[in-house]
């Protein structure tokens, strides 16, 4: 009978998702195979050539079909790297992107420039990736996240959970601001941030099939255009955000101008900034509040 080792399987998983044009093959294999095995990766390269069991190799065929599937390799271990942090994610929520890193690093440097606790909401938290990675980073958050769907909640709730933050992020199901207005003796936040579904109609058809396929609708569908929840958290953004508060939002590559001008029409801001990622394309629309 064949003998497999982790080299050998680690060789013949690179080759074949590299014939079949499979992202970071070598990555993808490392991270199928240590999950199965449930070792870090590094310890791979350490037992090189110990023997794999049948009923690893069997989890393991599994995860490769399903890759070559197009499911992403995210899903298939159940975990991702966000903000050097290691979150759990499932199919019931987005995977966070590393785009996304960039408004938690400006939340956090917003954050950094004021004293006492800061009040922060997370409109449409998913994973929790942006509550989690801002109580981690920044002592004296207090995060409310809210997400209409209550499956996401619950992986949010474990990567709350896996990092003690209980005390610093909650976590509400519901309607953009209806669980906030629910819960709070009209408190506003000096910061919100969110990272909406802003894909529009005729660009859902064409994400690529990982996305379209695997990843939920819910939390890519922002309507005609991509602006439906723009639109409705600037109708709502006057009664939750401080007067000098921020208000930070990312944005399809196409949508910095249109998210301009949707805060323009609400009168409250100052100057509304459209950054660029470092792709070059713009991700972020910020903006401070200056009226009451
Ligand atoms: C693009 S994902 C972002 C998830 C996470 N914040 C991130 O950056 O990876 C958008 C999230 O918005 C949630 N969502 C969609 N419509 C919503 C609504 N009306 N109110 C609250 N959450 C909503 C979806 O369930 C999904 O989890």
């Amino acid at each position: 009978m064949e003998i497999w080792t982790i080299k050998k399987l680690l060789d013949w998983m690179t080759g074949h998702f590299t014939d079949k044009k499979i992202d970071s093959p070598r990555l993808t294999a490392e991270l199928l195979l240590s999950s199965v095995l449930n070792m870090q990766r590094i310890e791979l390269y350490m037992n090189f050539d110990k023997e794999v069991e049948k009923a690893n190799l069997e989890k393991l065929r599994d995860l490769v079909k399903r890759c070559l599937n197009n499911e992403p390799v995210q899903y298939l271990i159940g975990r991702t790297e966000f903000y050097s942090i290691s979150l759990k994610v499932s199919p019931v929520c987005l995977i966070p992107r590393p785009e996304t890193e960039l408004l938690v690093e400006r939340a956090i440097e917003f954050l950094r420039t004021r004293t006492g606790t800061q009040h922060v909401c997370d409109l449409c938290t998913g994973s929790g990736c942006i509550a989690v990675a801002i109580a981690k980073n920044f002592a004296d958050a207090n995060i409310i996240a809210t997400d209409i769907c209550d499956q996401a909640l619950s992986v949010a709730a474990e990567n709350v959970a896996k990092y003690n933050l209980g005390e610093k992020v909650r976590l509400l199901q519901g309607d953009l601001f209806k669980p906030v207005i629910d819960q709070l003796d009209g408190r506003e936040f000096d910061v919100i941030i969110s990272n909406p579904p802003y894909i529009s109609h005729p660009e859902l058809e064409k994400l690529e099939p990982k996305v379209k396929n695997h990843e939920p609708q819910l939390a890519l569908n922002g309507g005609p255009e991509g602006l439906d929840i723009y639109r409705r958290i600037a109708d709502e953004i006057g009664n939750h955000l401080k007067k000098d508060g921020l208000l930070l939002l990312e944005i399809g590559y196409l949508q910095g101008q249109a998210v301009k001008q949707i805060l323009e029409e609400t009168n409250l801001f100052g100057e509304i900034k459209v950054e660029k990622d470092l792709s070059n394309n713009d991700r972020i629309v910020s903006a401070i509040k200056v009226k009451e």
